[in-house]
């Protein structure tokens, strides 16, 4: 597997890879690599000749209070993962390569990023969009890959590689669970066993809430019973419980298809993030 850090290098080799009509799709990731990613590499290995992940902490979609310096980081072992999955080139740019200096240019997909998660952290999906546009950019590969397990961000990846025209296409991964139920995520690092062993109220009350509103029962009560469920499990805030168009990201109070249940909840230093399709 090469490393490569720099952007012409990078496009040398992509060109390389995808000589004679051969494919290759991209998956994303900020390192601190788990079983979740590793999903997404396989199904990258599925639907294309070639893969490339990229690794980078992006500091523009952290907010001034949030954990960039504390995120883990461990290339050597990331990479050696990689190069265990067949992995063709891990792209691994600086801060400097990535934004350098006089960068002036950010990307806004307006609406979908300003509810669930972008009213929490401002600022955080106009982060994500802009390195995920240069990342498309700089290795131009034919189809991407992102989890699922963060819905909105998918959500506004795809509208913003429709809306400016990028010819690839993206796929979502399904949400890759631990043994009780709960979502792979680099910040279940951070999770003391008790905390660890608590969070699984999260996907447990999304659970309960996704069968109470498929079985006809009331949105709006069964969206304060999960956040109810949530606080009584152990975590110590509830940013949000919502059901949303699954494509518009609109927050619905009425079933109707296609809905998806979305939470972010704070448990210890930690806030994680789910959701689940309903009916
Ligand atoms: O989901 C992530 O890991 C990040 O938001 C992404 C898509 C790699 C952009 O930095």
């Amino acid at each position: 597997m090469q490393i490569i850090r720099d952007i012409a290098m990078l496009r040398r080799a992509v060109s390389a890879l995808q000589q004679g009509g051969k494919s290759v799709a991209l998956v994303p990731t900020m390192g601190a690599l788990h079983e979740g990613h590793v999903s997404l590499v396989r199904m990258a290995g599925r639907v294309a000749d070639h893969v490339v992940v990229s690794i980078f902490v992006n500091p523009t979609q952290f907010g001034p209070n949030e954990d960039y310096a504390a995120y883990p980081r461990d290339e050597a072992r990331d990479a050696a993962l990689l190069a265990g999955e067949g992995v063709a080139l891990l792209w691994a740019p600086d801060v400097a390569t990535m934004y350098p200096g006089g960068h002036a240019t950010h990307i806004e997909v307006s609406g979908l990023g300003a509810d669930y998660c972008g009213a929490a952290r401002p600022g955080h999906f106009d982060g994500v969009a802009t390195v995920v546009a240069k990342l498309f950019n700089q290795v131009r590969p034919d189809v991407a890959i992102f989890g699922e397990k963060d819905w909105q961000q998918l959500a506004i990846i795809r509208r913003m590689a429709r809306d400016l025209d990028f010819a690839l296409d993206i796929l979502g991964a399904p949400i890759a669970r631990d043994k009780d139920g709960l979502a792979l995520s680099s910040r279940n690092g951070y999770l003391s066993k008790d905390l660890r062993e608590a969070a699984v109220a999260l996907p447990d009350a999304l659970k309960a809430a996704a069968k109470a509103i498929a079985g006809g029962g009331e949105v709006a009560a069964a969206l304060a019973q999960a956040e109810a469920d949530i606080l009584k499990g152990g975590f110590d805030s509830v940013d949000y419980v919502a059901l949303a168009d699954a494509d518009s990201l609109e927050r619905l109070t009425e079933f109707r298809k296609p809905a998806r249940l979305l939470a972010a909840a704070r448990i210890g230093k930690t806030r994680l993030i789910d959701n689940l399709p309903v009916g």
